[in-house]
């Protein structure tokens, strides 16, 4: 029987340059060899899609209930793995998803303050046990994050999403609990140092995958 693909996440706040990096990890990965789907969320077909932008549209008129985001995230998710992740990794290809349920516990649960065991409950019943193998958690401080978020908005073409609009504590509190996870579970996730230039923080990535990806070659 073939084997299943890895599931590889990338995670990290607003402003850490996950675009970027994603395509350059995809980039690795391919030269590697491996037929990788790229992929995010909320979204990753045309139904999570659209509850991504149920999610991220700024909608003054009717504030989004903290515990209906949280839903509407992990549906998503359940339509996002049933026709997209599992098929992939059934068939032997790689995943590598622009964010997964670390920024659910980070968003949902540091940023709005939902308790995570209930996030844990959602978690076990959507995912039934499938979890990525590896995460690479982009990390700089809020403020440093933030000026390169407004040099992004300064240079047009972006405006802020509902997240986005958020306050420095709201972030405070979604890097500290991405920093939670990976020291809970460090054999998952790999911290980055991203507050660096570009080719610094590509040649941490490349290190840290020759380290932990080169096996499952
Ligand atoms: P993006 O800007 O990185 O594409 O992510 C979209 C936004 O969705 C980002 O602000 C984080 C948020 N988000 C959550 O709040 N919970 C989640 O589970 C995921 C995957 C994203």
């Amino acid at each position: 029987m073939q084997q299943r693909g890895r599931f590889i996440t990338l995670e990290g706040g607003e402003g850490v340059g996950k675009s970027t990096n994603l395509a350059w990890v995809a980039q690795w990965l391919t030269a590697h060899g491996v037929e990788v789907v790229r992929t995010r969320e909320p979204g990753g077909t045309p139904r999570a899609e659209a509850i991504r932008e149920l999610l991220l549209s700024p909608q003054a008129d009717e504030p989004l209930d903290a515990d209906a985001e949280l839903l509407l995230v992990f549906a998503a998710r359940a339509q996002h793995l049933a026709q997209r992740i599992r098929p992939a990794l059934a068939r032997g290809a790689w995943v590598l998803c622009d964010r997964f349920t670390d920024a659910t516990f980070a968003y949902q649960g540091g940023g709005r303050g939902i308790d995570p065991a209930r996030i844990a409950e959602l978690e076990r019943f959507v995912q039934q046990g499938l979890e990525p193998d590896l995460t690479l958690l982009l990390d700089m401080p809020v403020d440093a994050a933030q000026r390169r978020l407004q040099g992004r908005l300064a240079a047009g073409g972006h405006t802020r999403d509902r997240f986005e609009q958020e306050h420095s504590a709201f972030f405070e509190a979604v890097r500290g609990v991405y920093l939670a996870r990976a020291r809970a579970a460090p054999r998952r996730v790999a911290v980055i140092d991203a507050d660096a230039p570009l080719e610094t923080v590509q040649a941490r990535l490349s290190a840290c995958l020759e380290e932990r990806v080169r096996e499952w070659l």
